[in-house]
């Protein structure tokens, strides 16, 4: 499918993003962990998070839904888990994999797990190394680098380990295996990655703590079943905040959106930036801080970013790129070499596509060197998602300052994180046409 994309005159509405993607799939994950009824409302009902319900039905989980964003999984702890009889298949999602790696390295059967041709392409080694020194047998392409990855655990040791890489999937992937190990499983990061999974076991009864950036948890506790409101997603809310600032005619809000500090730098940028952008907290919804963003037409100039603000916004890379290309002056940012192991290779096919619409993006190893030109300097033309979702929907975004019509080919994958984007955008009197 095919997105034709005008940019309109005016940009205006209220809007309330899908589900957290990653609060989803671990509400669904420790959900089937967790000895009884689990009741999730506002899952993202995104292909990536229906793969890990998927996934989870092939290992014996009941599950119910999801029914307009409700979902009831009936858990029977670990041990009911049972060997699935054919393939597991995360799709595209890179949180599925790498998170039921962690809960299936400390199951006594045999599972095998593959995923599309991107999924495919992405680092395992991060994952497998580290259950595979807790004691689980998995093998894979490339000595475990690469999926199918098969795996025979169980047994396992608890681990104290230091991530070569801030990675939250990792990071997961880790603590779920370490709540099937005896003892205590110790886990430092190089910088903060989202904490997601550290708030949703606390909140089960996992023993658990944070002490900066050590996490150390105690297996073999039983985990208590939750009632789970998922809050919007920041990462999609990003696409429209990145549009507001950027369209000349532009008010916007944002309601319900997570504003947990390890995902929200993309606020803190755009308001170095100059971004117009006022945010209201409205309390805690699913053991996560959230509020509404109110962002009108602003003046951005250029930034540099780096460091242990990388993770904080990693996602929202691809979107900032169209917010750097229409900024006053030069944006530099390094420390996301990450990038490269996304479902794209983000750093090569963002600058690629952004600069047939006539951005001006340097590549560096780490990430971009891009020089802002404000005003409406972006033209439309023929782009390609590449199959990944993020860089879809930023070609969306800077379509939206455009001269003349944009088409973006392979949109479909737009519906791993947010099914409703086209809807939502001609919500807000955005032309939009989808094309065979
Ligand atoms: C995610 C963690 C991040 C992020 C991904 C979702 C998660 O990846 O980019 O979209 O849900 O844990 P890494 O774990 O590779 O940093």
């Amino acid at each position: 499918m095919q997105l034709i994309i005008q940019s309109p005159p005016s940009l205006a509405g209220d809007l309330r993003p899908p589900g957290d993607k990653s609060i989803s799939h671990r509400a669904a994950i420790i959900g089937a962990l967790a000895a009884g009824e689990t009741v999730i409302e506002g899952f993202l009902e995104g292909a990536d998070c229906l793969s890990t319900l998927r996934c989870l039905r092939a290992l014996g989980v009941a599950i119910d839904g999801p029914h307009g964003g409700r979902v009831v999984i009936r858990g029977q702890g670990p041990g009911g888990l049972k060997e699935p009889e054919t393939v597991l298949n995360a799709g595209n999602s890179g949180t599925t994999l790498r998170l039921l790696a962690g809960v299936l390295a400390g199951q006594t059967f045999y599972s095998v797990f593959t995923g599309d041709a991107s999924l495919r392409r992405r680092p395992m080694g991060r994952v497998v190394q580290p259950l595979r020194a807790m004691g689980a047998r998995i093998w894979g392409r490339r000595g475990g680098e690469l999926a199918p990855l098969s795996i025979w655990g169980g047994n396992l040791q608890p681990l104290t380990y230091t991530l070569p890489v801030a990675s939250a999937q990792v990071k997961s992937a880790l603590l779920l295996a370490g709540l099937m190990a005896p003892g205590e499983t110790v886990i430092t990061e190089p910088c903060r990655s989202r904490d997601h999974s550290e708030r949703m076991l606390q909140a089960a009864g996992a023993d658990i703590q944070v002490e900066g950036l050590k996490i150390r948890v105690k297996g073999q506790k039983a985990l208590q079943p939750l009632h789970i409101r998922v809050p919007g997603d920041i990462s999609a809310a990003a696409f429209f905040l990145v549009a507001g600032c950027i369209h000349q005619q532009a008010s916007l809000k944002l309601e319900n959106v997570n504003l947990n500090p390890t995902r929200s730098g993309i606020l803190d940028v755009l308001a170095a930036m100059g971004g117009q952008i006022k945010i209201t907290p409205r309390g805690e919804s699913g053991g996560e801080p959230i509020g509404d963003i109110q962002v009108t037409s602003s003046s951005l100039r250029g930034v540099e970013i780096g460091g242990d603000l990388i993770p904080r916004l990693i996602d929202e890379i691809p979107v900032l790129a169209v917010a750097a290309a229409l900024a006053e002056g030069e944006t530099v940012i390094r420390d996301a070499a990450e990038l490269r192991v996304k479902e794209s290779d983000r750093i090569t096919m963002v600058a690629r596509e952004l600069g047939r619409m006539g951005a001006s993006i340097q590549t560096r190893p780490d990430g971009f060197l891009i020089q802002g030109r404000p005003g409406n300097c972006l033209r439309g033309a023929m782009v390609d998602s590449h199959d990944d979702h993020r860089l879809g929907m930023a070609l969306a975004v800077a379509a939206l300052v455009a001269a003349g019509p944009t088409q973006i080919r392979g949109a479909d994958c737009i519906a791993i994180s947010y099914p409703g984007f086209t809807a939502d955008l001609a919500r807000l009197g955005v032309e939009v046409r989808e094309v065979d």
